[in-house]
């Protein structure tokens, strides 16, 4: 059996800041960090826009306080704002950590770190890499880790939890299940591992596979969302769902945010900025949540366009073409070259084709502020931390502000391995009984290779995104909602007839796939459970039958606990310390 003092369960952003704060505070602890790709292919690193912190390089009117109260409006009051505190204040010291780590930032001509406007923010605040702002992240940090020693299993697949009764160590009086380690499998070989570690943190990212059209990369499956939920613990505020406004059309991938940011306009089938009806104050900076809700009203209004221009099409334009090609070659290449690669668009002479595309979970595994894994409202697991996307601290609340999360990664991703750090001093090895996790996992996966059925993976995968997509889109309504659930009942009814064709060891990706779909299955189960029981409207989270926010029943935190038969929904309440809510306007 493997064993580290911390194991870490993904290979991006909040994961790799995690390993190295460990290595950091003491280098003498063993950190080993699995991901199921080559790290520096981890989503983190699709990220463009930008990193948000009150550096006050370009304004120096901004504060954190400014910054923490954006955050909480943009989502709509439900962040906890301790922790909105705790991001907001350290941001411009990781920022300049980063720097000094050798962060290649975009530079004012003063040689100080540019920074840019962003959506929601009420100043200009967005630290960028031009429009590859994660890539030169994720690579210098990947490169730390390698020099402080952190042991990396790349291209491993984490199939399960350990989560026992915490029997083995002394019983804290809040704390009634402990994390012993995770069953992994090596994807080159097909060989399984059982690690045991003192402390198993989880960074594992999103779920934009959930649905059919989506901005992230193909391994966002929802995998340490889906283990944790089949291992017993709940996910937080699952139903809130970021669709990201300006997806590129048809194929949904990220044209950043940044593009409007440098000046870009949306328009549509008659020419017009649209968001002067929306979002008169912000226009085209409006936060996500209402620029998505206008482009979706624009195109079911017949003013989307077709690709011969025409009005009633399923798209909207961004229009670059008054930005000069200087501009836009310098600040958003990287988005110039994805219109033009991919849907044949030279954005210096014609407007891109963007509509909504799930891009980000604000929602998660539950935490406290130290990313300890709640068990419930009131109780932790033991040796079992979270942070990143999977986590929910919860700095986004209904709706997060672009460029927030690549600062939640580095700023909870440091905290938490400072966490980490000090609290396996004090803990001992678990116990493991390796030989049962070995014995369960080979029957689990050889009970997959031997189904008889005559499914497609493929197929299966695409039915349940795309009820995902029809039933739990950027609006929702209580009967579109339950007729998804009834839909994805019987699709996972489904999932005992899928075959593979692929019997082999090495390589078996199809295997991969097949035990990433149980996860999106589950996931997205536990999204429109959640979003059903949610009768109001907030941030994301749009009703058409309940179109108003209703801070009296539902000024709280979803706690969604998942089971074969069924999802169980309880409340947690709201952390607030600053700002009272308010009607949200821009
Ligand atoms: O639009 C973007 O560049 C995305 C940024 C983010 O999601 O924070």
């Amino acid at each position: 059996m493997l064993e580290h003092d911390v194991m870490i369960i993904g290979g991006g952003l909040a994961g790799c800041r995690a390993a190295l704060e460990i290595k950091k505070q003491n280098s003498s602890l063993d950190v080993g960090l699995v991901a199921k790709t080559h790290p520096i292919r981890s989503h983190s690193v699709a990220a463009q826009g930008g990193i948000a912190a009150s550096l006050q390089n370009v304004d120096p009117e901004d504060s954190w306080k400014a910054h923490a109260f954006d955050t909480v409006k943009g989502s709509d009051y439900l962040a906890d704002q301790d922790a909105v505190e705790y991001l907001t204040k350290e941001a411009p010291e990781v920022i300049i950590e980063l720097e000094h780590l050798g962060v290649l930032f975009s530079r004012l001509e003063d040689g100080r770190i540019a920074q840019r406007a962003f959506g929601g923010h009420s100043h200009k605040r967005t630290c960028y890499a031009a429009d590859k702002t994660g890539h030169a992240m994720l690579h210098e940090l990947v490169n730390n880790l390698r020099r402080n020693n952190v042991t990396i299993y790349e291209e491993w697949y984490v199939l399960q939890l350990i989560l026992e009764d915490n029997s083995s160590q002394p019983p804290h009086e809040n704390v009634i299940k402990e994390v012993k380690g995770v069953v992994m499998f090596n994807i080159a070989d097909g060989g399984l591992k059982v690690v045991k570690a003192k402390a198993v943190m989880f960074a594992t990212g999103g779920y934009g596979r959930v649905f059919n059209t989506t901005s992230n990369d193909y391994a966002s499956t929802g995998d340490g969302l889906g283990m944790c939920a089949a291992a017993g613990l709940p996910l937080e505020d699952m139903e809130f769902v970021q669709f990201h406004p300006t997806g590129l059309y048809p194929v949904g991938v990220l044209i950043s945010e940044a593009v409007r940011g440098e000046g870009a306009y949306l328009r549509n089938s008659e020419g017009d900025r649209f968001m002067e009806n929306y979002a008169p104050n912000q226009m085209e900076l409006a936060p996500r949540d209402i620029t998505s809700r206008a482009i979706v009203l624009e195109i079911r209004g017949g003013r989307g366009i077709h690709p011969d221009g025409s009005a009633g099409g399923a798209y909207v334009h961004l229009d670059l073409t008054h930005m000069g090609k200087e501009k836009i070659m310098s600040r958003v290449p990287f988005c110039w070259e994805e219109a033009h690669r991919l849907v044949g668009v030279d954005a210096v002479y014609q407007p891109m084709p963007v509509r909504p595309t799930a891009h980000y979970c604000m929602g998660g595994i539950p935490v406290n502020t130290d990313g300890r894994v709640r068990q419930n409202a009131t109780q932790l697991t033991e040796g079992f931390f979270a942070a990143g996307e999977c986590a929910c601290v919860s700095v986004h609340g209904g709706n997060r502000l672009g460029s927030n999360s690549l600062l939640e990664c580095v700023v909870y991703g440091r905290r938490v391995g400072r966490a980490i750090a000090n609290y396996v001093i004090n803990r001992k090895m678990p116990e493991v009984d390796e030989k049962k996790y070995l014995e369960e996992a080979q029957k689990r996966i050889q009970d997959l290779l031997s189904q008889k059925g005559d499914l497609r993976i493929n197929s299966l995968r695409q039915n349940f995104q795309d009820t995902m997509t029809e039933h739990c889109g950027v609006f929702r309504t209580e009967e579109v909602m339950k007729e998804g659930i009834k839909q994805i009942q019987q699709l996972k009814a489904k999932y005992s007839q899928i075959f593979l064709d692929d019997k082999g060891k090495d390589w078996n990706t199809e295997l991969i796939e097949a035990l990433e779909l149980q996860n999106i299955m589950i996931v997205g189960e536990i999204i429109l459970t959640s979003a059903l029981q949610r009768q109001e409207s907030r941030g994301a989270h749009s009703r058409e039958d309940y179109p108003t926010r209703d801070d009296e029943k539902f000024l709280q935190h979803t706690l969604a606990s998942y089971s074969a038969d069924s999802v169980k929904v309880n409340y947690m309440p709201v952390v607030i310390t600053m700002f009272e809510p308010k009607e949200r306007k821009y």
